[in-house]
């Protein structure tokens, strides 16, 4: 652990990064952060650069020019897992040229490989200089000092301090820099322990911060013009931070009151667990106007066999139960999920369950994955592993399911008005994209000076995943509530 920082309180490190971020300008190093995996890492990725930031690096996105390349891996799926080594293998070579040329490179590795292999990395790729896992990266300025006398140090502990208390605020210059949107983690870890699952082993136990600290973090984000927040957790519905006075508050409650910060004009959260899923929660949909119409709850197959099988701790009758009291509190909200095929045992009949739960819900969008055996976990070991060919072609078939219902969820939307937060210029000069509250990208004409409000948009068209449309309004819209007559629109407009 960095000396420097022992005893001191999160306001004294801000200051003290905030001061070395002032340094001449001409001392200063670039750091290139390249995030895999899920949004946890993204996020994870703000706050490391923000903490490297007071280390004096600026980031960069061109890796030959990058003093530190920071790999923030992802260790779900075996392709994502050997990603990092040939990534590692570019960097090993652009390392050697900088060094003839004079110029020293520093190369972590963080993220979820980092966690699962731990020093193994430094024994694979010898241009590796240090290994932080998930959990340590506000100790990163003391392993880079650490790295810079060649010592490769490895931190893969589950320390008890509190990694986010430690870490610094960002400037709101940074935070503006980063646009409209951001996230917020309000909770780590899992202990659902899914059969095919690593997160449980690469993020550790849950793990919940203090609404408090949520809030706070909340408020300086909508300061600093951040106008969408989602709150994320590996299970975030999951949520149980404990306030100042000992109540424990659900996610739930902690949407209410980030709702009531001002300036907070969405809210999203992912990822969901069905087993999580209060009714106080389902209600949040039906009364928070700024909580986003969209519900991300992950099932992973339609067959109960195989959701034990995956001990995911539902079955498929709960599922549909939820979705049908997720619709009543919220009609029209747009659904995703995550289905993976090809699971150790799964036969035709039980593929079929899943497309059928496809075919009887109708989803918005949907993520899904053929099986991957990941070392030490359960499933990993099962005998009945399926034949890729009949993993591949069941993907397929499910993809191809998946892509029809969400093409009709957004024809479904041309002819009406959304609330559409503009997030950037578009790609064609004079048009500007955002987002609908059903998180469709949406492309229309107009100023770019609309950057960071909601404004109401006439659907007009569909191109692939997004929607083109025509400014109509700037003004009802920009209030929270805007999406709300849209999600009521959108209902009364028979969705698939
Ligand atoms: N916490 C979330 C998701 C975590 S990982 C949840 O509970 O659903 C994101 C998705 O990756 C999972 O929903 C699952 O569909 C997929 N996934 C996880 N492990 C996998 C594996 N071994 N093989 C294929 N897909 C996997
Ligand atoms: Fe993995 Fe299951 Fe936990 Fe999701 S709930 S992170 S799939 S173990
Ligand atoms: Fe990947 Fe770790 Fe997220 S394994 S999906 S980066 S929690």
């Amino acid at each position: 652990m960095d000396e420097n920082r022992v005893g001191m309180t999160t306001a004294q490190e801000t200051a003290q990064a905030q001061q070395h971020e002032a340094r001449d300008e001409t001392v200063r190093k670039k750091v290139l952060i390249k995030s895999y995996g899920c949004q946890m890492n993204a996020y994870d990725a703000t706050r490391m650069a923000d903490l490297l930031a007071g280390q004096g690096y600026d980031e960069t996105e061109a890796v030959d020019q990058a003093d530190l390349v920071v790999l923030n891996t992802c260790h779900i799926r075996e392709k994502a897992a050997e990603k990092v080594y040939s990534e590692l293998g570019r960097l090993r070579v652009l390392k050697r040229e900088r060094a003839e040329a004079g110029l020293e490179t520093t190369i972590a590795v963080a993220g979820c490989v980092a966690q699962a292999e731990g020093a193994e990395i430094l024994h694979r790729s010898p241009a590796v200089d240090l290994v932080v896992g998930p959990q340590s990266y506000h100790r990163l300025p003391a392993m880079l000092a650490q790295a810079a006398q060649h010592r490769r140090p490895v931190d893969t502990e589950f320390p008890v301090d509190d990694k986010f208390g430690a870490l610094p605020r960002p400037q709101s210059r940074r935070i503006r820099a980063r646009g409209h949107t951001a996230f917020v983690t309000v909770q780590e870890g899992c202990d659902k322990f899914c059969s095919f699952c690593v997160v449980p082993y690469t993020r550790g136990a849950e793990a919940s911060r203090p609404p408090e600290k949520v809030l706070e973090e909340i408020r300086h984000l909508s300061e600093a013009g951040v106008r969408e927040i989602t709150l994320l957790g590996q299970n975030v519905n999951a949520y149980h931070g404990e306030a100042a006075d000992g109540r424990l508050w659900s996610l739930a409650r902690l949407l209410e009151a980030a709702a009531s910060i001002e300036g907070v004009a969405r809210l999203r959260y992912t990822t969901s667990h069905p087993r999580d899923m209060g009714d106080d929660l389902i209600a949040a949909h039906r009364d928070l106007p700024q909580l986003m119409p969209y519900l991300h709850l992950p099932v992973q197959s339609g067959s109960d066999a195989m959701l034990a099988a995956m001990n995911r701790k539902h079955d498929r009758a709960l599922y549909l139960r939820l979705i049908d009291k997720v619709r009543a509190a919220c009609p029209g909200i747009a659904l995703s999920s995550d289905f993976i095929v090809g699971f150790p045992g799964e036969s035709d009949a039980d593929f079929n369950d899943t497309m059928r739960l496809v075919e009887e819900i109708g989803f918005a969008a949907a993520f899904s994955f053929k099986y991957s055996r990941r070392p030490g976990t359960p499933a990993a070991t099962r005998a009945a592993q399926v034949e890729d060919d009949v993993a591949s072609a069941r993907l397929h078939a499910l993809q191809a399911l998946i892509l029809a219902q969400q093409t009709a969820f957004n024809r479904a939307t041309i002819g009406r008005t959304l609330a559409v937060l503009v997030e950037k210029p578009g790609r064609h000069p004079g048009q500007v994209t955002g987002k609908s509250p059903y998180l469709q990208p949406v492309h229309f004409d107009a100023s770019p000076a609309l950057v960071g409000d909601i404004v109401a948009v006439r659907i007009e068209g569909q191109i692939a995943n997004s929607l083109s449309g025509r400014l109509i309004g700037h003004g009802a819209a920009t209030h929270a509530s805007g999406s709300r007559p849209a999600a009521v629109a959108l209902a009364s407009g028979g969705l698939p």
